[in-house]
């Protein structure tokens, strides 16, 4: 091992992320087990001895973006014959082999359930043998591995990896595999210890959080987010992402009764079609998940809500599509993510026509766009001259007199910056404009 640690100390790996916070989240993880075999993580691509990318399949153009990058990535290649580039993550398990075969420039591919043999894939296609590593598992969930947090203040914590809810046109229980949660004491432990090292906020992730179960206990989601509230009053918690049908009165009940756990819940419902939402089996009805919506908003009135939204998914009419505008108005979202549905291949959807024209689909997710815009100023025009208490995250990128921050509504605030604003200072701020999508206000 000492060996091994002194030999790769020159090393130093560059990591790019694309996809969801999961995949944040696990490039923290494989970064931290990159460091314990003696690579060093570094943040420029010209000074890497090895590029890897952490990629996404969700969506047609999600996957476009890596073989675009892998194109540019060329040009790393002829100036440094030895460098070595990597695939990890969901793009790897999807097309596995043939990302070897197919692209040259890729000396190993890694699944998401086998990063701790990415060291050593390293190691052997810096002496020419090409490596992969896609088995999925049924109980990998890396709790023995601290990750290398990016901030000091804002942490991701995964408590669970995999899905088992096979919506019909989703790719991640196939690159992801099975569910699987983390026991409910390794999390509690490692909250009070980003609480000891200072961190002020923690986002609980999984693909379905609130199906979480600890084995043993049987204790849920609820559960656990009422144990790390208490393990740490000190800290705001936000979890990511919900499934309609897991969200019980028992976890609204929670979230109302602690402080610190902030008020905003993602909640995709994908479509306000009952016939769409049943072809994308989701298990739900749009009045089930209508019901769940008035549970949040009578415990939680100052709840804010996300959504996600396929337009164009096989069979969708003008009238499934009104109905999700409908939706959209009567639930009133703070935001919401919206895609056009694009078909992927094993997904039980593949084997259906995509028979919405491309044309129609844009039209579809433009006028929903459209809509969501709209919805969103007019709340965010209701919090003007109201006070909120935020976390200040980072110098805010279009002016470096500004910062930014969220309030434990999840909103994005840009104000001001004091003297010396810094990462994690907790700062009173009265808010005086707004767009669609952020609010200004002023530090009092
Ligand atoms: N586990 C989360 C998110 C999964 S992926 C959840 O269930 O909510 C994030 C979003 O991508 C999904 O909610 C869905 O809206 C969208 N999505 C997934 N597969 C898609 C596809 N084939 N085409 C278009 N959008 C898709
Ligand atoms: Fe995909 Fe559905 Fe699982 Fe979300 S719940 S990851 S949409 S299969
Ligand atoms: Fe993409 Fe995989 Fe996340 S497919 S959305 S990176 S789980």
């Amino acid at each position: 091992m000492e060996n091994n640690t002194n030999r790769y100390k020159k090393d130093r790996v560059y990591i790019e992320t694309y996809g969801c916070q999961m995949n944040f989240s696990d490039t923290e993880i494989v970064s931290s087990i990159l460091i314990n075999s003696g690579f060093s993580i570094c943040d420029n691509p010209d000074d890497a001895d090895a590029i890897l990318l952490n990629t996404c399949s969700v969506r047609d153009n999600a996957e476009r973006k890596i073989h675009e990058r892998l194109i540019h990535l060329k040009r790393y290649k002829k100036q440094n014959k030895a460098l070595v580039v990597g695939i990890l993550g969901c793009m790897a398990e999807r097309l596995r082999k043939n990302l070897i075969e197919e692209k040259q420039i890729v000396d190993l591919v890694v699944g998401p359930d086998e990063f701790r043999k990415v060291p050593q894939l390293i190691e052997d296609a810096r002496t020419g043998t090409k490596g992969i590593a896609v088995k999925l598992s049924r109980v990998e969930t890396y709790d023995d591995i601290e990750p290398k947090h990016t901030s000091g203040v804002f942490a991701w914590l995964s408590i669970m990896r995999g899905c088992d809810n096979f919506c019909s046109y989703c790719v991640v229980p196939y690159t992801r595999g099975r569910e699987r949660s983390r026991g409910l004491e390794s999390v509690v432990q490692e909250v009070t210890y980003l609480r000891e090292k200072g961190f002020k906020e923690i986002t609980l992730l999984g693909q379905n959080v609130n199906s979480y179960k600890d084995r043993q206990s049987g204790e849920d989601f609820a559960d656990l987010l009422a144990a790390c509230a208490k393990a740490a009053p000190g800290i705001r918690f936000r979890y990511m992402t919900s499934h309609p049908m897991d969200m019980s009165d028992k976890l609204i009940e929670t979230m109302a009764e602690y402080d610190n756990i902030c008020k905003y819940i993602h909640l995709p419902v994908q479509s306000g079609s009952n016939r769409i939402l049943d072809l994308m089996l989701r298990g739900y009805t749009v009045e089930h998940y209508l019901g769940r919506i008035n549970k949040i908003k009578e415990l939680m009135p100052e709840c804010s809500l996300s959504t996600d939204i396929i337009a164009g998914f096989p069979t969708e009419t003008e009238d499934d599509h009104k109905a999700t505008l409908r939706v959209i108005e009567e639930v009133g979202y703070d935001g919401a993510f919206m895609f056009k549905y694009s078909p992927r291949e094993h997904t039980k959807a593949y084997a259906m026509e995509d028979d919405v024209p491309d044309k129609e689909k844009v039209r579809r997710l433009n006028e929903i766009i459209e809509l969501q815009h709209k919805v969103s100023k007019n709340i965010n025009e209701k919090e003007i001259g109201k006070s909120h208490t935020i976390v200040a995250e980072s110098p805010s990128k279009k002016n470096p007199q500004e910062w930014m921050g969220r309030t434990d509504t999840n909103k994005v605030v840009v104000f001001p910056s004091l003297n010396g604003t810094k990462e994690g200072d907790l700062l009173n701020v009265k808010i005086n404009g707004c767009t669609s999508a952020t609010l200004f206000g002023e530090v009092f």
